[in-house]
């Protein structure tokens, strides 16, 4: 009999954690990273580090290079769309974007950031 128990408590544990999910609300989603969500920071900036050229973006809206180091979204695009945001995070130094819109998100990330400054040193980024 105590066997039976487990599974049912689990079950609860779960139903109550799916209860929770779904009334949590993201208002906005925050990223930081390297090239794999960089949204076109590195566009703005003197790096080697870049993808604001064909064929990057060809699968985005417009077919244009966007600084995404992919021919379409990237994961935090999903992400955000998922929590029922917009369907892109634009990048913080995107001058289409303002203090308004990175209220309900943004990312900072830059490619070629790493932890270890040696990370950008090797790629030549630090001019
Ligand atoms: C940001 O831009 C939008 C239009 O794209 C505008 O309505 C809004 O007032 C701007 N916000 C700031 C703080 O400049
Ligand atoms: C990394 O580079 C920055 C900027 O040049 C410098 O201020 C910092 O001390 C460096 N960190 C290390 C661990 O070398």
């Amino acid at each position: 009999m105590a066997n039976m128990c487990i599974p049912w408590f689990l079950l609860l544990q779960f139903l109550i954690l799916l209860g929770l999910e779904c009334e949590a609300e993201v208002p906005a989603i925050i990223v930081f990273g390297d090239s794999s969500v960089d949204a076109g920071n590195n566009n703005q900036i003197p790096t080697i580090a870049r993808s604001d050229f064909e064929p990057y973006g060809r699968d985005y809206v417009g077919g244009q290079p966007t600084g995404r180091f992919s021919n379409g979204r990237i994961p935090t695009d999903f992400i955000s769309e998922a929590f029922g945001l917009r369907p892109i995070v634009p990048a913080y130094l995107d001058p289409m974007y303002n203090i308004s819109d990175f209220a309900i998100g943004v990312t900072f990330a830059s490619a070629g950031s790493g932890y270890d400054n040696a990370t950008s040193d090797v790629l030549g980024l630090m001019k």
